[in-house]
């Protein structure tokens, strides 16, 4: 997790540009009055100053881990979830991390929720201390605020929860490919 400092109100004007020149979008995760835009924004301009972040935090996470491989943003689209809108159930294929910047989160507009990827893993699930080491906890949950971004490897299974405020949810999710060149 990390901070930027962007312009966001720029950021979410572009967005809703995006959503009026293509107000179909793509259909993907994105349920009920959830809006999920075409997936190549990374090709334009609007977004460069986002891009550029990206790839600067990725490099630090790749060079922390040891990882050899050159990377570069596969795709990134935006994503405005609107009262009742939410995210299914889903993992980003084709993917070695995954990402969220968040434009605009109104409390209670549902939060991000990562299910334990090991198939076993719901077997026993211990009760839950507030002190129980996070080892052994089957979900976790985050809950954006405006200029973080988030990142995360692609095989988590993750969904966004339903938005039960009356104002619009808007963050921009994006997929990092590694380079095998
Ligand atoms: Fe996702």
């Amino acid at each position: 997790m990390d901070r930027f400092s962007l312009d966001d109100d720029k950021l979410l004007n572009s967005i809703i540009e995006l959503k009026e020149k293509n107000p179909n979008g793509m259909s993907r995760s994105n349920a009920g009055n959830s809006y999920h835009s075409i997936d190549n924004i990374h090709t334009s301009p609007n977004f460069k100053n986002l891009c550029d972040c990206i790839i600067k935090f990725t490099q630090e996470i790749c060079e922390e881990q040891k990882i050899k491989n050159m990377f570069y943003i596969g795709n990134m689209w935006a994503n405005i979830n609107s009262r009742g809108g939410f995210n299914d159930v889903h993992t980003h294929g084709n993917a070695f991390l995954s990402g969220v910047y968040y434009v605009k989160v109104p409390e209670n507009s549902g939060n991000l929720r990562f299910t334990d990827p090991r198939p076993q893993s719901n077997l026993i699930v211990p009760q839950r201390g507030g002190e129980t080491d996070m080892d052994h906890w089957n979900q976790i949950e985050f809950n954006g605020e405006r200029g973080q971004v988030l990142i995360f490897p692609a095989y988590v299974p993750h969904q966004v929860l339903i938005n039960h405020s009356e104002d619009m949810r808007i963050s921009i999710s994006f997929n990092i490919a590694l380079d095998w060149s």
